[in-house]
């Protein structure tokens, strides 16, 4: 199956790559920061109707498309373009997403890097990878060694659950604090190392299903602020190197 995952986020990939730097139309979804373009939906369109015409029978939760319920055990879950603002304003860091959950448990997930043509891939207890290559996390075990990533949900101006003074909390106490605008891309970067760990607020199951696998299967640990286990529809994730979770659980709770 992971095949499949593979192969449609390449051709929906091929979509993202051939729309940006083109004209496309934009709309807004919940405010003038929350974009959605043309390519997001033909990038969904293609991935929904591959896997309706080889598994009919499967449901689907679609950022663009919503909730596509059959009565079965299989949930593909998918971001056709996660990074959008990046997308729009000529930013080439974003990425296809799709995940694939069996009775409510994620099994394989991938994440296309578009513009730099990497997919990430990981199966359930199976390892994750880098096109072909066998990632890892990070063996560094303190935060003040640490390079961490964030980000923002669109209604960052009523700074929610305290999202500036804990990035203000982590910047003072990390090597860095980078803020990329792909959460599933960001995900990636602890999975093979980069970044030795990523929390953010109010993500969405599409941002996060692929991605927590990835971490995972890479030997990373991704958990709610205080520590305990989260599904893709948890609304705090913290994803880590497993080494600096601890640490970084600490900083983070700051009431
Ligand atoms: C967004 C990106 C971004 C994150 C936002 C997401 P979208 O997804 O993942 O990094 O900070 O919270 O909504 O809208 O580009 O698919
Ligand atoms: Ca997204
Ligand atoms: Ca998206």
């Amino acid at each position: 199956m992971i095949d499949d995952l593979i192969e449609i986020a390449k051709e929906a990939g091929e979509i993202v790559r051939e729309g940006y730097g083109q004209t496309f139309k934009v709309e807004f979804k919940t405010g003038d920061n929350n974009l959605v373009t043309e390519i997001d939906k033909k990038s969904e369109h293609k991935i929904i109707d591959f896997i309706q015409k080889k598994y009919p029978s499967h449901s689907i939760l679609a950022e663009e498309r919503g909730e596509l319920k059959n009565d079965s055990e299989y949930l593909w879950v998918i971001d056709p373009l996660d990074g959008t603002t990046n997308f729009a304003h000529g930013l080439p860091i974003f990425s296809v997403s799709i995940g694939l959950q069996k009775n409510g448990n994620t099994i394989a997930g991938v994440v296309y890097d578009v513009m730099r043509n990497i997919i990430y891939s990981a199966e359930e207890n199976a390892g994750a990878f880098a096109n072909d290559k066998k990632i890892k996390v990070s063996q560094s075990d303190s935060i003040s060694k640490s390079l961490l990533v964030t980000g923002f949900p669109y209604n960052v101006k009523e700074n929610p659950e305290k999202a500036f003074e804990r990035f203000e909390v982590m910047t003072r106490n990390s090597r860095a604090v980078r803020r990329l605008g792909s959460a599933a891309i960001d995900f990636c970067y602890v999975a093979e190392g980069v970044f030795e760990g990523f929390w953010e607020v109010h993500l969405q199951p599409w941002d996060i299903c692929a991605g927590k696998l990835l971490v995972e299967e890479a030997g990373g640990l991704v958990t709610d602020f205080n520590g305990s286990r989260i599904e893709i529809f948890s609304k705090r994730i913290l994803a880590s190197n497993k080494l600096v979770h601890t640490e970084m659980i600490e900083m983070l709770n700051i009431g």
